[in-house]
């Protein structure tokens, strides 16, 4: 589902604009160029991301199935990552499973041009997720982090597959209800329901626990909660001296 209007009106102020979970479009790309922007396509499939640069995209993301959040492909990340490398020819970045330097420096010794990390951020400091959510990214290790396709509720890329936290997909089974809380959203309350596929904002009010919280195998290198600069600096420096 894509918000065209939105898109026009970043297209110039971002960077780069990434697309994800729809087919690569050569219109969107243009459009994102007509402004000024770089374009990328989070991929799932080498056939994906042949068809992004067939679109036009400056660059590609390999996702692989460890990743945290939805999961586009059926392939983890390495052989993903390998076989993308081999069939284009723009600078491809490695997402899923990367949470840790030696994560990072593998991924750049194979050959990515960078990597794309979500779940360490969902335990940062200024990350928006609840403190409920960022307490179970800590106590994690990467066996607690499952892929599941229940929290398809409100939720307009559902049916699909997406990495969870399984203490919360257990809580959510074990919920004896349909409505787990409440968020605030822009100025109003909103109802969340059960299997609601919003991962848990800090403003969430209820059985935080039962809510959705994404998070991929890299969530076995979340062991505090600290700044995204030094999550950043940890990451970038350790692969370095490795
Ligand atoms: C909490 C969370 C929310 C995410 N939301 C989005 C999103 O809105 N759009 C998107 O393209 N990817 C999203 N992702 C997936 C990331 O783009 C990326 O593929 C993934 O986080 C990489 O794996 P990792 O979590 O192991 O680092 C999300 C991931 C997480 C953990």
């Amino acid at each position: 589902m894509i918000d065209r209007e939105g898109l026009d009106a970043v297209a110039g102020a971002a960077k780069v604009i990434d697309f994800y979970w729809a087919d690569p479009d050569t219109e969107l790309v243009a459009a994102a160029h007509a402004g000024g922007s770089l374009a990328s396509w989070q991929v799932g499939s080498v056939d994906e991301a042949k068809a992004a640069v067939d679109a036009g995209c400056d660059l590609v993301i390999a996702q692989g199935t460890e990743a945290g959040g939805h999961v586009r492909g059926r392939v983890s990340l390495l052989p993903l990552l390998s076989d993308v490398l081999d069939a284009v020819d723009v600078p491809v970045l490695a997402a899923g499973g990367i949470g840790t330097a030696r994560a990072l420096a593998a991924v750049l010794a194979a050959g990515a041009d960078g990597a794309r990390i979500g779940t360490r951020f969902a335990a940062a400091t200024e990350s928006g997720a609840h403190p409920i959510y960022k307490d179970e990214l800590v106590k994690a290790g990467a066996a607690d982090a499952v892929l599941s396709d229940a929290f398809s509720v409100d939720c307009p890329l559902c049916p699909s597959r997406h990495g969870v936290l399984r203490s919360a997909l257990a809580a959510a089974h074990g919920f004896d209800g349909d409505v787990v809380g409440e968020v605030q959203m822009g100025g109003r309350v909103a109802t969340v329901r059960r299997f609601a596929g919003m991962p848990a904002p800090a403003s969430a009010t209820g059985h935080i626990e039962a809510m959705c919280m994404y998070a991929g195998q890299s969530v076995a290198g979340v062991h505090a909660i600290r700044p995204a600069a030094e999550i950043i600096n940890e990451l970038v420096s350790g692969a370095q001296s490795l």
